[in-house]
């Protein structure tokens, strides 16, 4: 499973980069606007720090529209990725960027059924927002199996499920189990899928035994 960064936090696309271990990057408006930065200039630096698909969204609401604030966008780099909605205008822009080689992730995706369409107007990656269901009592990981499932009977289908709204690690590893393609994590989720106390506890006596095997070896050869 692919592991992508879902932040648009360059500081903590440079740290997390660093462990060897993110494969991309999906931003979105809400993101973009937290980091208080210009968008085109965050995008930019981005791609500049992962080598692979950098998720960057458009915010129009018809496929014109879409299509033009994706070719700037596009421009910026080929592992731009445009990020458009799950809606039909979102449709109609996928199969045109598709048919121009620009890369379509199709995002607020809640159904398996908008899933088919997606990959059916040949999203690149489509992504079925999981914590999203779970805040209003439905279980998201049941949405990521009915897409991988569907998506396995139709190997013509080339779009990758990418597991979106991660809320914990649990989510990761049930969309590993699950065979899910791609899952984008934020980065307080990375720092928890690392840690184990078992891991911190164990290094701890390992590094103690060192210590005192040195100790107990210094005082016979003194
Ligand atoms: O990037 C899209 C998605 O991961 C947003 O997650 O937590 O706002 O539902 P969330």
């Amino acid at each position: 499973m692919q592991i992508y960064l879902d932040t648009a936090e360059v500081e903590d696309i440079r740290k997390y980069a660093a462990w060897g271990v993110i494969d991309g990057v999906t931003t979105n408006p809400s993101l973009v606007a937290k980091s208080g930065r210009v968008f085109e200039e965050v995008i930019e630096e981005i791609c500049g720090i992962v080598d692979g698909p950098i998720s960057a969204e458009v915010t129009a609401l018809d496929a014109d529209g879409m299509v033009a604030q994706a070719e700037p966008l596009a421009a910026i780099h080929s592992n731009v990725t445009i990020k458009v909605p799950l809606i039909p205008e979102g449709l109609k822009a996928t199969k045109r960027l598709r048919e121009k080689d620009v890369k379509v992730n199709v995002t607020l995706c809640f159904s398996a059924t908008q899933a088919v369409l997606a990959a059916k107007a040949g999203a690149t990656m489509v992504s079925p927002f999981i914590g999203r269901l779970d805040d209003r009592g439905e279980r998201g990981m049941a949405l990521i199996e009915d897409i991988v499932r569907t998506f396995r009977n139709y190997p013509q289908f080339n779009t990758k499920v990418l597991v979106a709204s991660v809320r914990n690690a649990d989510h990761v590893r049930q969309s590993a189990l699950l065979g899910a393609d791609i899952c984008t994590i934020p980065p307080k989720i990375l720092d928890k899928m690392v840690s184990h106390d078992l891991t911190d506890t164990g290094l701890a006596a390992f590094l103690k035994d060192w210590e005192n095997a040195q100790t107990a070896e210094g005082a016979t050869t003194s």
